[in-house]
């Protein structure tokens, strides 16, 4: 089981930048993710931002230079119980010269030393000044922090506190947060490439009207995420939603099926797992006009609709024996009968059949509750959080390829 689907430890090492006035906001989402959050501030990040305001937000203690060599707490040492206690440790911000200390080992903070005594995940994001980002040295310094095995997140782009616009900005919480998760990960599924579809498709009768259905990209979207997570190259091929594209992967945006169809057999030659989440519109109309339709004052208006194409039958014609497709099943009645129909007749390896009339399954809803089934039958049945049904179908996939 993956660890951040539990609460988890995160010691967050505050350095003194400009960007360590966003560490309470860091702080509050770890806690609104149920982690256990303790803080240690540099001696310049003290400058500014208040170990108080830490402190009240974490519930907890706040570690301060001071206390490195101190014998307030009797037999602890912190920065050894700090680095032990921690299931990830995070570095926001980090600045050029904490950058340094850590390429080389540096152990003479207190900081710096609970870095050095962990053996959790340690995850650093550099913000500074884009001269001092640029500079070769800083540059040495975050490669060869990736080569003691630290994960690396380069800053963002924009306008800098320092007055300079450039790289340099620490990334939004969002991201801090979404790289503590994959952090915590195992990757088991490193070195392999992903692709997702995901939401609705939209077939346009004219401009401003189109046929569509419900789906809200949730399921396709934690299938995304969580591959990340678990360290796969991943991208998502989405219809319109309302969600934000997730973290660390690659989104390509469509419309109709029509487009939804080129961009999934253009990606498909290149990836080693295909999952078709998507609700893809059966139908479009024979014809789109340019103009907006008007009234004309008709009682019933008659349109003709024609077959999209089938994206994962055409999948599936294609499909190397290397490759693993997997596809949907959103049904109303014989669920698991018209599902095995489908795995049948698209070529896939494994079909996610989602009951479309329980409750807290299918479209919309944050939960679903599927049965897996493969050519032989029932290979898993699951339900809960998008998320977690999301990594069970990771699990099943990688079982399956495991098989091959
Ligand atoms: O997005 P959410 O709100 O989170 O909801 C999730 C979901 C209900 C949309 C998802 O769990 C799901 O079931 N997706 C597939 C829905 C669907 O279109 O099922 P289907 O039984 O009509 O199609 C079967 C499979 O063929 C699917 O993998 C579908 O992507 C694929 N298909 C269908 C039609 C078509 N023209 N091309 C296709 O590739």
């Amino acid at each position: 089981m993956n660890l951040r689907s539990k609460k988890s430890n995160v010691l967050l090492c505050v350095t003194g930048g400009i960007a360590a006035y966003k560490a309470p906001h860091i702080v509050r989402g770890f806690v609104q993710l149920g982690w256990d959050v303790r803080v240690i501030l540099t001696e310049s990040a003290e400058a500014f931002v208040s170990p108080m305001v830490l402190a009240t937000l974490s519930k907890n203690r706040v570690w301060v230079e001071k206390d490195f060599l101190s014998v307030e707490g009797g037999s602890q040492i912190p920065h050894i119980s700090l680095a032990e206690w921690a299931d990830v440790v995070i570095v926001a911000p980090c600045s050029a010269d904490t950058a340094s200390r850590l390429a080389i080992g540096g152990g003479g903070r207190l900081m710096d030393s609970a870095v050095l005594a962990t053996k959790a995940p340690v995850v650093v994001f550099p913000a500074m000044n884009v001269n001092m980002l640029y500079h070769p040295a800083t540059r040495e310094n975050l490669d060869r922090l990736v080569a003691l095995g630290y994960t690396v997140v380069d800053p963002d782009s924009g306008d800098l506190a320092c007055g300079y616009e450039g790289q340099g900005r620490l990334p939004d919480r969002e991201v801090i947060l979404e790289e503590a998760k994959r952090a915590l990960s195992v990757k088991d599924m490193d070195g392999l490439s992903v692709v997702v579809t995901a939401g609705p498709t939209r077939e346009f009768m004219d401009p401003v009207r189109f046929i569509s259905n419900p789906s809200s990209g949730k399921m396709g979207y934690a299938l995304a995420r969580t591959a990340w997570y678990r360290g796969a190259d991943v991208e998502l091929i989405t219809g319109p939603v309302n969600l934000t594209p997730p973290h660390g992967v690659k989104v390509s945006p469509v419309i109709s099926a029509q487009e939804m169809l080129d961009s999934a057999v253009s990606a498909m030659g290149g990836c080693d797992i295909m999952v078709k989440a998507a609700a893809v519109g059966d139908y479009r109309f024979s014809s789109v006009s340019e103009k907006k339709i008007k009234r004309k004052g008709l009682d019933v208006m008659e349109v003709s609709l024609i077959n999209n194409p089938d994206i994962a039958a055409t999948l599936g014609s294609v499909k190397r024996p290397d490759q693993t497709l997997v596809g949907f099943a959103a049904e109303t009645d014989n669920l698991t009968l018209n599902a095995t129909e489908k795995l049948k007749s698209k070529g896939l390896d494994m079909i996610v059949a989602n009951d479309l009339t329980e409750e807290g399954s299918g479209f919309g809803s944050n939960t679903n509750r599927v049965i897996m089934l493969g050519v032989e039958g029932v290979l898993r049945e699951m339900a809960g959080d998008k998320e977690i049904v999301a990594d069970g179908i990771w699990d099943q996939v990688l079982e399956l390829r495991g098989k091959s």
